[in-house]
């Protein structure tokens, strides 16, 4: 089952404004640095926070969606302790990786995109991971497993519980 915490409670902004604070006059060029602290300081981007940057700087909140969602290191949910990426790319998909994206829904119970009640993992896949030489191969975080079956997997993630 997935997590459903809603994105528009109210939270504390005093983290915002301390960010805010320290880049005077913020303007569209200062976006990216503005949510990767926002990111940082509230673990994910809160619809609330980010009309608050819109309000507070003046930029469009149809340009701040626009950055947010173009980048993939911006989330806009709550996001689980660890991030687990497995590649559904031709290289990967030929060595059997719909196998391993089975193997890790079957594990966690939940779907890609989705992460864990327990907040413990966020599952996602990707196009490539740039390793297609350890296909099929997914990432837990920064750390690579290559030349996977579906048999490992329940081991591998049993190592980030
Ligand atoms: S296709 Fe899987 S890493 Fe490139």
């Amino acid at each position: 089952m997935s997590v459903n915490v809603s994105n528009t409670a109210c939270l504390d902004t005093e983290p915002l404004e301390k960010i805010l604070a320290s880049i005077p006059n913020a303007g569209p060029n200062d976006l990216v640095p503005i949510l990767q602290q926002v990111q940082k300081a509230y673990g994910y981007l809160p619809k609330s926070i980010l009309m608050a940057v819109s309000d507070r700087t003046g930029i469009s909140a149809s340009q701040i969606y626009g950055v947010a969602t173009f980048y993939e290191q911006f989330y806009l949910e709550p996001h689980g302790r660890h991030t687990i990426r497995c590649c559904r790319g031709t290289a990967c998909h030929v060595k059997g990786s719909p196998n391993i994206i089975n193997a890790i829904q079957q594990a966690l119970g939940i779907e890609p995109n989705e992460t864990t009640e327990d907040m413990r993992y966020t599952f996602e896949t990707v196009a490539c991971l740039g390793t297609c030489f350890l296909a099929p191969v997914m990432m837990i975080n920064n750390d690579y497993y290559g030349h996977l079956n579906a048999r490992k997997i329940k081991s591998i993630l049993e190592r980030y519980a």
